[in-house]
């Protein structure tokens, strides 16, 4: 049982003031999470105490004390104001999970620039689109990723610095490059940090739609407010918790709850950079005593698979609470953990856009294994009639999930794209396109997406995103681009193309296929199967109907096709 309290005594006059007060913070004050992650936790008496344990190949270690990432990301951001970055420019950050990426953003929290992600696997064209709507000045990466920048740089005027941190002096940098080492850098102690407010850009973090280009979702300062206090109560984090959040910062759980979380609460955090293997992960909880951890459903149903005998090789007793985002967390896997780590995996559902929890479960609440929990203390959460768009009162009845709009972590925008931001609310109520239904007790059964975003292990893909860049591939004359099922990662991308005149439909072409896409966009958005079809469905006026292709992947009843056809 936790030490806060029940989920009725919690909701019972919350007030998000409540975070406010655990903060010092009043409205209208400075606020810049680069501070409250950092400066803050050293002023608390805790400048000595570890913020950070980071292991790297081959078991390599590296640990950092509060001070030590004060330091860190204080000379990091002195470095880019250095170069002319000032505040609201958007700085890329494009690494692997190196003790520089999580500094760096901290640093570029501190000058009052925007941090702006990006997964390292993401190809070129990824990239681009991504740094060209956001109009990107900066790019800190690594001497494996620099590549992929040289390939598209010439497409971005906008961008003055490519910021390669482990540059090693051999092969020569280009115009626009420059080398910066945080070991070699001259420590910087006192920072002016820039006095952002709570409205001041933060985080730009983007995701994939159906349709159109990916969404550079725009978070504030203020989203703190939200990540501290449900990282506190969810993640149930306390003074000697070893944390550790499997999820990258390229995604927004690896930002909210991969940085900002834990560090506000000035908790020891561990980050592993290395890829996934059921031995390696249990080593790795054994070794540093890992007490919280927070995954998602794709990797408890890999360590599912690889069973129970991995489990007993290692000493998991220091597991104390276990957490999940992203994705749908079946029972079994819920029951499984509970049997072999002695703590069930507790479900959480939030989004890009909502910046922090929603729904969640948390210790002192009861659990009800496939449920996603309830909606998190001042939030109102429904789920809304598809039709009218009024909250749906029958319990067990599916419809839209709608939040009442006004949490701290709130998207502000979608970053110059007023439009499509207007478009998620309806009847004052924010959509995030989920369907789920509420029980009687007011705990949530997520049933589905509401539109075509392929959710391959926890990470969405947009069919719109691989279907063009299908095209672009000189064999393929059209495509289509659906989820098709998978026992791991619940859903994978599949392709359907038909094939320009001259090229004959073979395996080799496939894998030529499947490579050009993995290295054009990345590993997650390339197709695990292609399948070659002489037509593709359409309607009468030439659209594709991806939804007939979908339900034929799934088994599902395809209804009346002659409506399908038409536009509708
Ligand atoms: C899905 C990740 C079922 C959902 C933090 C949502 C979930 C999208 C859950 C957001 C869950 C997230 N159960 N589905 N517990 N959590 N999702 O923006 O479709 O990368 O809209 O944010 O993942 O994914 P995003």
């Amino acid at each position: 049982m936790s030490h806060i309290g029940s989920y009725e005594e919690r909701v019972k006059e919350f007030d998000w003031s409540l975070s406010e007060t655990e903060l010092d913070y009043k409205d209208g004050d400075v606020l810049n999470i680069g501070w409250y992650c950092t400066d803050r936790i050293c002023k608390m008496g805790k400048a000595d105490k570890t913020a950070l344990i980071w292991e790297g190949l081959g078991g390599q270690e590296k640990r950092y004390t509060y001070n030590d990432i004060r330091v860190a990301s204080n000379t990091i951001g002195s470095f880019l104001r250095g170069l002319g970055i000032k505040n609201e420019d958007r700085v890329c950050l494009f690494m692997d999970k190196i003790p520089e990426l999580y500094f760096g953003f901290l640093g570029i929290l501190k000058i009052g620039a925007i941090a702006q992600p990006l997964f390292s696997a993401f190809g070129d064209e990824s990239l681009l689109v991504r740094l060209s709507n956001a109009e990107t000045t900066a790019i800190v990466t690594q001497r494996k990723h620099v590549s992929k920048v040289r390939k598209i740089i010439d497409q971005m005027p906008y961008v003055k610095h490519v910021i390669v941190v482990d540059y090693d002096g051999k092969k020569p940098l280009r115009e626009r490059e420059i080398a910066f080492s945080l070991e070699e850098a001259a420590p910087v102690d006192e920072f002016e940090i820039y006095p952002t407010k709570a409205e001041s850009p933060s985080v730009l973090h983007y995701t994939s739609g159906t349709t159109g280009q990916p969404k550079g979702v725009k978070h504030v300062h203020y989203s703190l407010i939200s990540q501290y206090l449900t990282a506190k109560w969810v993640l149930d984090l306390q003074e000697d918790d070893i944390y550790w959040c499997t999820a990258d910062p390229g995604w927004v759980t690896g930002t909210s709850y991969g940085i900002i979380g834990a560090f506000s609460l000035g908790v020891t955090q561990c980050v592993m950079d290395v890829g996934f293997s059921a031995e390696a992960w249990y080593k790795f909880i054994e070794k540093h005593k890992v007490t919280v951890w927070y995954s998602a459903p794709t990797a408890i149903r890999s360590l599912m698979k690889c069973g129970d005998e991995p489990v007993k090789k290692y000493d998991l007793s220091c597991l104390r609470h276990l957490a999940s985002v992203g994705e749908p967390l079946n029972a079994e896997a819920v029951i499984w953990s509970e049997r072999v780590f002695g703590k069930a995996f507790l479900d959480t559902y939030w989004q890009t856009e909502t910046g922090s929890m929603m729904i969640t479960n948390f210790p002192g609440m009861k659990i009800k294994p496939g449920s996603m929990g309830k909606a998190f203390p001042g939030i109102t959460a429904v789920v809304l009639d598809t039709e009218t768009y009024e909250p749906i009162t029958e319990p067990g009845k599916v419809g839209l999930i709608g939040f009442k709009p006004g949490w701290p972590a709130m998207m502000r925008e979608y970053w110059r794209n007023e439009e499509t931001y207007k478009s998620k609310f309806i009847n004052g109520w924010y959509i995030p396109g989920d369907r789920s239904s509420i029980d009687n007790e007011g705990y949530f059964w997520f049933t589905g997406r509401d539109d075509d975003v392929i959710n391959t292990g926890g990470h969405l893909v947009s069919p719109f995103e691989v279907e063009s860049a299908l095209l672009e591939h000189e064999a393929v004359a059209e495509s289509a681009v659906v989820a098709k099922p998978d026992e791991v990662n619940m859903e994978v991308v599949k392709a359907f193309v038909t094939l320009n005149a001259g090229f004959e439909a073979s395996t080799d072409l496939e894998l030529k296929i499947m490579n050009f896409i993995r290295k054009k966009l990345s590993p997650l958005a390339m197709p695990q199967e292609i399948e070659y079809v002489n037509t593709l469905p359409k309607t009468r006026s030439g659209k594709i109907m991806r939804r007939l292709l979908h339900a034929k992947e799934w088994g599902e009843e395809i209804g009346d096709t002659s409506t399908l056809e038409d536009d509708e």
